[in-house]
């Protein structure tokens, strides 16, 4: 029989007469990275919150690591981690410091919590860093000590809130690394993001989450697929090229090229992505049409809430989307 780490059914979280959470529904499998994709005030948060025990709700059901929320939580606390939106660590100890608070945190006796933090500072690639101050890390390190901070008593499952937001693309690398080892090791994951391409590096199954509620339940593939892939475009500079831009991209790419006329934006969806670009950039010099810009656009976490609600993610969320894509792209 499928196992399942994390099932909600129906669950219900009121404020006042605001849902936070409005009839929502996961299944997360057992030894899985799955991903939660919401934009700002979708209710990624309140969803973690409520699973790992921390946030009473109104109506429904929730079972994590197979104990009921409601009936259980100390159970369920005991076999959970959770990394929160914001880090938790103490600035002025070290990295080994901290983690050996939080094994005292957790009764591990002196020796024991030294020994886990040992374990800990290789298995995240903090060696040498634990000797020094954590007001000295990067943001990645800050990060990945945080995620070894959670892993103390090796949870069989891990909530993670947001685990690379604000990170640079470096550091958002390392970070990945580590939640892939913390599941080749046995450890069910849910991950709540804002970006699509995270979602789609890490997780083997994504929920959107929209005002309180999934609204799509799929792999990355599968979701990529439904909101087109990615897409070749070129921004002409001149108006009168349009057209021109327009024969040419439909020649190389597979589908039909969309247009927008104000912006002089021509794009449309390629598979083979690279070989697009050059063919399509050759040919666009060749024939002397010159464009102020050309590129390739992995769908974000805009194009899917357009593709799947009919209305963008809010102004904040675009912007931070639009952020990340700019750091994938560089
Ligand atoms: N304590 C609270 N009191 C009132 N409303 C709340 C409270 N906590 C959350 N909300 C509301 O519930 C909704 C969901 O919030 P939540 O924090 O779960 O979103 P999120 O998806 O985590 O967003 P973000 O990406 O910004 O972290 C939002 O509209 C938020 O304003
Ligand atoms: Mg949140």
């Amino acid at each position: 029989m499928e196992q399942h780490a994390v099932v909600a059914e129906g669950i219900e979280k009121r404020y006042g007469d605001k849902h936070a959470l409005d009839g929502f529904d996961l299944t997360v499998r057992q030894g899985t990275v799955h991903g939660l994709l919401g934009p700002n005030g979708a209710g990624k948060t309140t969803a973690v919150r409520v699973l790992a025990t921390l946030l009473r709700f109104d109506a429904g059901r929730a079972e994590v690591a197979g104990l009921d929320v409601r009936r259980d939580p100390r159970g369920v606390r005991e076999r959970i981690g959770l990394t929160g939106q914001y880090a938790a660590v103490d600035e002025v100890l070290t990295g080994r410091q901290n983690l050996e608070m939080f094994g005292r945190l957790f009764h591990l006796g002196g020796r024991r919590a030294k020994l886990r933090a040992t374990e800990l500072l290789e298995q995240f690639d903090l060696v040498e860093a634990g000797g020094k101050g954590v007001g000295t890390y990067s943001g990645g390190m800050r990060r990945r000590l945080d995620l070894a901070s959670s892993m103390i008593l090796a949870p069989r499952v891990l909530f993670l809130d947001e685990p690379t937001t604000g990170l640079d693309p470096r550091s958002r690398g390392e970070v990945w690394d580590a939640v892939r080892r913390l599941v080749a090791e046995g450890t069910t994951v849910l991950l709540t993001t804002q970006y699509l391409e995270e979602a789609d590096k890490l997780a083997s199954r994504i929920t959107v989450i929209d005002r309180g509620r999934a609204i799509a339940d799929d792999t990355p593939d599968g979701l990529k697929d439904r909101v087109g892939g990615d897409r070749l475009e070129v921004v002409a500079r001149d108006a009168a090229d349009v057209p021109a831009v327009v024969r040419t991209v439909a020649r190389v790419t597979a589908g039909e090229p969309a247009v927008d006329e104000a912006t002089r934006r021509v794009h449309a969806p390629v598979s083979d992505r690279v070989a697009a670009l050059t063919e399509v950039a050759r040919t666009l010099q060749d024939e002397g049409i010159p464009v102020e810009d050309i590129g390739l656009r992995r769908p974000s976490l805009d194009d899917v809430f357009l593709r799947l609600t009919g209305h963008a993610t809010d102004e904040e969320s675009g912007l931070k989307t639009r952020a990340a894509l700019t750091e994938a792209m560089a």
